[in-house]
């Protein structure tokens, strides 16, 4: 599970399996469904930096979660006009800037401790 709420894998999985060239699925990336509304405080942030790109909120969220190379997200939808935003949000002709990025950062932090990993 990696979602913006729950960054959990980013502290031993992901730097484990980067290093061993083991590409990771993230699945439930919108919180499976609880995708935070533009305007709850989280959500703001993301609004904000969605106005900045011309994107939209999700993408931004599905944009910084594919920021590892060897992370392939899996976002669920049945609807066309979703799967299409879903995937143009790693399209090559944008990018989230080091600002946006630290902007996230700061809104949605990796849990401190070592918990065993959630999963669904
Ligand atoms: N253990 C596992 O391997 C595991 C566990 C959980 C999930 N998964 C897989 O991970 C994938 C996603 O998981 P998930 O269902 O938990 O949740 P998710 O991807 O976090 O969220 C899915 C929800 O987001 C909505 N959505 C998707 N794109 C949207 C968009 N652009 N705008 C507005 N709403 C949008 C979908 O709506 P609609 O449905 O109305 O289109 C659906 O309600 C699935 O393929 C699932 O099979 C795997």
């Amino acid at each position: 599970m990696y979602n913006l709420g729950y960054r959990a894998i980013e502290k031993r999985i992901l730097p484990y399996c980067t290093n061993k060239g083991i590409a990771v699925v993230g699945y439930s990336p919108f919180g499976h469904g609880n995708f935070y509304s533009p305007q709850s405080t989280k959500g703001k942030v993301l609004v904000e930096i969605a106005n900045r790109h011309g994107r939209t909120p999700r993408q931004i969220a599905l944009r910084f979660l594919s920021l590892h190379s060897n992370v392939f997200i899996i976002p669920k939808t049945s609807h066309p006009e979703m799967a299409r935003e879903n995937s143009q949000s790693v399209d090559k002709d944008w990018g989230l800037t080091d600002k946006d990025i630290e902007e996230i950062n700061r809104a949605f932090p990796v849990s401190d401790g070592d918990n065993p990993l959630k999963m669904i």
